[in-house]
Order: structure tokens, then C-alpha cells, then sequence
């Protein structure tokens, strides 16, 4: 090597923020033999499929919009309010390409072979990737090439959840925890360089449906994570993306809530929810101010206000908490109490109260 060669820097990659061998898989056989075997079966339980359904309906807002689905099977998840121009399918499996009624055209094409998609530049008002960016081994070639076959302003939504075939899914995912996978998406965005700054969105913790299999293990809907952006250079007019949440509404009108929060003292009864709110122990703490030795909690795990405190904490830069409704009976008032989990701050629930 020559002095000048040995000076130069060499070109940054988005790779370099991983550790080496973080898009390795465990099983590292081709593809498309893994893939070759049929799977007629949903990802996910009927509720955290409806929030797909719901998210690709609300967030696809252009007219007969031009759909890509990456990295599809069977079902692309369009729900039947959204009328697209046309869906186009990518993935690996071609029994389960052509069994999806959505598509009207699709391509059997190995992405961590070759990245580039073979299509041109500008075709796309939305490309949707649903439970699977785990298994990309080229993210940021394939981020960066979905930013060049989107339009200037049509969306990239990227969503997923916790479930995956673990010998295909990458190191660095099935080593993250669920919130890191959310900054991971976060990193295939920025570094494609094609995309405004990203949104997310976070549905966890509703109730299994009753006729799920797994309902009586007592655990919660899969969650639902979506990462998604823009591509820079939208026109001038461009309808704006709606603000997307999964329990839009409130579950009454304001008036019911204000009647309902004033009568907490006498009803103990959470205004959200309706259910009945448990006496807590407040935590002594040498850091803790609060003057009083007991409060009220809403503990209902299924409780509007929790489901949606995740994604309104996501939204002012505190990923991975929500918040339960706490009653101060001093001072007679609701204020939100920050949890990272379900299961936080049930060790201070006074029983038979
Ligand atoms: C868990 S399935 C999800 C299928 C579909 N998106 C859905 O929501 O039901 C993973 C999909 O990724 C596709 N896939 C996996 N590896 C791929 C690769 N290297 N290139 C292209 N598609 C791939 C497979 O064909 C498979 O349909």
C-alpha cells in the first residue's frame, strides 16, 4: 500500500453503526428453498391484523393509490374501504403470490440476493413491508431503493411486530428488544437519506381475541410497531398523512369525561374505562416529594388511556412507557403515572380494597 493510499478514508457505511456480523441469520441456506414451503396462515392474531388493516387504510390516503407490497405472501392486508389503482407483490413464495386477491401483478425476487427491485424510478404512491424487515440482510440498499421507486412524497410504512421465523430473522434484531427494533427501522430511514424524518406508531397491550389459541395463556394481542416516512420532495399541496391512532376516539364526549373525573371521589371509578380504580401505596422514596401515603390507580390493563398513553409517549420522546390514570383523593385530582410495562408499579395494589 502506498503512503496517499494508506491516508484515505474509506467510504462511510450505515453498516459500520452494527456490530460485524449483526445481519448474519442463523440459518444462512438460500432463501428461497426456506420460503418454497407454502405457509396459507396469518402472522399475526385476528386483532393485531385489524390494526394492520387499519394502518395501511388510514395511512394511504392518495387517490387509487399504486401499491407495492414488499415482501409479500398471501394476504397484502388492504382493507376494503381503500381502493388502490393497482397492488403489486414481491416476495419469494409463488403459490402464495398468486393465491393474494390483492395483487394484480407480482415478482418472485430474493431481495438479500439482490437488492435493487425491478422496478422504475418514481412507480409507487406507497410501498408497504408487514412483519418482514427482520429477515432483510441489505436494509439500507433496500430502504434506499424503495426511496427511488416511490414517487416524491408517497410513504414507505414499515410495519412488525415480535413474532418471526427465528433462523432467518437477523442477529440484530433477535438480539434487540422490542423498542430498539422500532430505532433499528429508525436507522434503515435516516441512512437511505430518501426519506422526511420518520413517525411511529405502537399498539401493545389489547386483549387476545377470545377464540385465539393462545387466549388462554392470558397474553395480551401481538403488538403492532410501524416505522414510516415520506420520500423527500412531495408536491406543493400534498394532502398531509393523518395523525394515525388505533383507539382514535374517546370513549365518551368531553362533557361525560369532565362529569365522570369530578364524581372519581365518590365513584373511585375510572373515568376512561369505567372500572373500578385500585388503592395504591405510594412508594417511599428520598427522591419523592408526594405528601400522601396512599392514591388510586387504574390497573385495567385493556383501559383506553393506557393503550394510547404508548403511542402519545412515543410521540414526546418517551418510546416504550405509557401511562395509567392515577387519583390523588387530597387533592382530588387525575393525573397520568408513567409505566414501561404492565405489570409496573401492581406491587404497590393494596388487596381487598
Ligand atoms: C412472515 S412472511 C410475511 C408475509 C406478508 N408480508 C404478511 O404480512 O403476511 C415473510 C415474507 O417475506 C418474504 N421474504 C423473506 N425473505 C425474502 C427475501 N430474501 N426476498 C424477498 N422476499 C422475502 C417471504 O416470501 C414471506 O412472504
Amino acid at each position: 500500500m502506498n503512503a496517499a493510499a494508506g491516508c484515505q478514508a474509506s467510504t462511510p457505511s450505515p453498516y459500520d453503526l452494527f456490530a460485524q456480523g449483526a445481519f448474519t441469520r442463523k440459518d444462512e441456506t438460500d432463501d428461497r428453498e426456506f420460503y418454497a414451503r407454502d405457509r396459507f396462515v396469518q402472522h399475526l392474531d385476528s386483532v393485531a391484523l385489524s390494526t394492520v388493516e387499519k394502518l395501511v387504510g388510514e395511512l394511504i390516503n392518495e387517490e387509487n393509490p399504486v401499491i407495492l407490497d414488499l415482501m409479500a405472501g398471501w394476504d397484502s392486508h388492504i382493507p376494503s374501504t381503500l381502493k388502490p389503482g393497482k397492488v403489486v407483490g414481491l416476495g419469494l413464495n409463488e403459490n402464495e403470490l398468486s393465491g393474494n386477491r390483492a395483487l394484480g401483478e407480482f415478482v418472485v425476487h430474493d431481495l438479500n440476493v439482490d437488492p435493487r427491485l425491478p422496478f422504475a424510478d418514481n412507480t409507487f404512491d406507497a410501498v408497504v413491508n408487514t412483519v418482514s424487515v427482520d429477515y432483510m440482510t441489505r436494509p439500507f440498499e433496500i430502504f434506499g431503493e424503495v426511496g427511488r421507486i416511490l414517487k416524491p412524497g408517497g410513504l414507505f410504512l414499515v410495519i412488525f411486530s415480535n413474532r418471526m421465523f427465528p433462523g432467518k430473522a437477523t442477529r440484530v434484531w433477535q438480539e434487540a428488544s422490542e423498542q430498539e427494533r422500532v430505532v433499528i427501522v429508525e436507522q434503515f430511514f435516516k441512512y437511505s437519506d430518501a426519506f422526511e424524518s420518520p413517525s411511529f406508531f405502537t399498539s401493545k397491550g389489547r386483549p387476545r381475541p377470545k377464540d385465539d389459541k393462545y387466549a388462554h395463556l392470558g397474553i395480551p394481542s401481538d403488538p403492532i410497531y410501524a416505522v414510516y416516512a415520506d420520500k423527500k420532495g412531495a408536491p406543493a399541496g400534498k394532502k398531509p398523512r393523518p395523525d394515525v391512532c388505533v383507539y382514535s376516539g374517546q370513549e365518551c364526549s368531553d362533557e361525560e369525561l369532565e362529569r365522570r373525573k369530578k364524581a372519581v371521589k365518590d365513584t373511585l371509578l375510572c373515568p376512561y374505562c369505567g372500572e373500578k380504580m385500585k388503592k395504591w401505596t405510594v412508594p417511599v422514596s428520598p427522591f419523592s416529594t408526594w405528601d400522601l401515603e396512599y392514591a388510586y390507580l387504574c390497573f385495567n390493563d385493556q383501559c383506553g388511556y393506557l393503550l394510547r398513553g404508548w403511542e402519545s409517549m412515543s410521540k414526546q420522546g418517551n418510546r416504550g412507557y405509557s401511562y395509567r390514570l392515577m387519583y390523588d383523593p387530597l387533592r382530588d385530582y387525575c393525573m397520568p403515572l408513567p409505566v414501561p410495562t404492565l405489570n409496573a408499579l401492581k406491587e404497590g395494589i393494596v388487596e381487598d380494597e
